[in-house]
């Protein structure tokens, strides 16, 4: 049944929409480490909006360059002409990036940067001779958004089951790096985890190296709830792809930009994928841009032919967006002035420490954490799963003035860069609170 009021014409993403427009949650204003509701409540940000305002709500710098950007030029097409900001952010993008991947794909999502990123690959593969390979292998309870390459190589039931049939050549999934059984409670990355990525052989034996084109990971699966990487995981990933002359993607739409401490996850693991995939970050959840970084040798495979042609049938009405670009600018500026990632990678340790210490609170079954991130899993009950993550979310809300990201019945906490010790230990005080009155 609908509810008809004047909140039924917004049909939400991701919500219950039928329990939300009987008791909206709604939010008017943001500033720094606070929502606040229509009343003037302050709500604490404890997921940074949607893992986007890494440099805090409202930041000054950013909402001036988009005023003065949308003043200058409110759009130029990306085809066939350019604009100055979209080159310069390119260029501040590369160089945050490895060694070796100095070009970049602009787009206006996460999930289009994703499958920008799969058919990059596919692509590359034909400008290589090898157009048998066209496989693209993701990764149980992986998440690359909601478009339809996105939910093939994902691995969240709920957001593929009602849509197929899917991509083909996407069916084959490596496992997720954990066992609940070794790695419950574990603080940080877990030992190991080598064998995960050794199931990729085991898909190479299955159906020849000759037709695989990509595998795609998220460096730290952030929707499924936050698993950290084992140790030896994602190494041995990058020796197989060589080996087997498979590209790898990282998903960096939630590592990228500070999360774990460095501008990319590859940076903060030591390990060089062939595509990273960006947005959120880039300019602090301010303006919508996503975009896909790619190595020199795959972007060079596209630049020979004539060159009257178009090198890669691909792009947004979007791309490079002049405002998104400018607001990227000065979220760079501000990360880099400001010693963000630098300052995550202390504040971490407070945010494990803080989290851990829920361990024996009411309903919680596993704590995990990585980077600026955790995952707080609670026992779901039985007969609906997804209940008391729901709750968890309304309880948060109401009686905590907190916002709180739950997926399934996981709570995943990532607060924004700036945020303090004090403000970690509200969260964690919040959450304890929530559980305890959880049915
Ligand atoms: C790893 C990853 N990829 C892709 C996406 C999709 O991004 P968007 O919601 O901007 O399309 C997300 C969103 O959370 C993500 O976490």
């Amino acid at each position: 049944m609908s509810l008809r009021n004047d909140l039924s014409a917004f049909w939400l993403p991701f919500t219950p929409n039928r329990d939300f427009k009987r008791q909206p949650r709604i939010l008017t204003r943001a500033e720094g480490m606070y929502f606040y509701d229509g009343a003037g409540r302050a709500l604490l940000d404890t997921c940074s909006g949607l893992w986007c305002v890494n440099a805090g709500h409202g930041r000054a710098p950013i909402v001036e360059a988009i005023r003065k950007a949308a003043g200058e030029l409110d759009f130029a097409p990306t085809f066939q002409f350019a604009h100055p900001s979209a080159f310069a952010l390119a260029e501040r993008v590369a160089a945050l990036a490895p060694a070796g991947m100095e070009h970049v794909f602009f787009v206006n999502s996460g999930s289009e940067a994703a499958d920008t990123a799969l058919k990059i690959a596919r692509a590359y593969a034909l400008k290589c001779g090898q157009g048998g390979r066209f496989r693209l292998i993701g990764r149980e309870r992986g998440y690359h958004g909601t478009m339809f390459g996105g939910i093939s190589v994902g691995g969240i039931a709920n957001n593929r089951k009602p849509y197929g049939p899917l991509v083909p050549g996407t069916d084959d999934h490596l496992p997720l790096p954990y066992d609940k059984a070794a790695m419950a409670f574990t603080k940080g990355q877990p030992g190991g985890g080598a064998s995960y990525a050794d199931a990729l052989e085991g898909l190479v034996a299955l159906h020849g190296a000759e037709t695989i084109a990509a595998v795609i990971v998220e460096p730290f699966a952030g929707s499924a709830g936050v698993f950290a990487p084992p140790r030896d995981y994602l190494g041995r990933l990058r020796a197989l792809c060589d080996r087997h002359g498979i590209v790898l993607i990282f998903d960096e739409v939630i590592t990228g930009f500070g999360r774990v401490g460095h501008a990319f996850a590859a940076e903060r693991y030591g390990v060089t994928p062939d595509i990273i995939t960006f947005a959120k970050g880039v300019n602090n959840g301010s303006v919508p841009l996503g975009g896909v970084i790619v190595a020199n040798k795959i972007h060079d495979a596209f630049m020979t032919g004539p060159e009257h042609a178009i090198e890669l049938f691909h792009g947004n009405t979007y791309s490079g967006h002049p405002l998104a670009c400018a607001a990227g600018l000065a979220t760079l500026d501000l990360y880099r002035d400001e010693g963000l990632f630098e300052r995550a990678l202390q504040t971490e340790r407070v945010l494990e420490a803080a989290v851990h210490a829920l361990k024996g609170a009411p309903f919680v079954a596993d704590i995990r954490n990585c980077g600026m991130a955790a995952g707080i899993d609670i026992e779901p009950d039985p007969k609906a799963p997804g209940r008391r993550g729901y709750e968890a979310i309304r309880r948060a809300f109401h009686d905590q003035d907190m916002v709180i990201r739950v997926g399934g019945d996981t709570i995943a906490l990532a607060p924004a860069l700036i945020a303090t010790e004090d403000e970690i230990a509200r969260m964690v005080d919040g959450v304890r609170a929530v559980l305890t009155r959880l049915t």
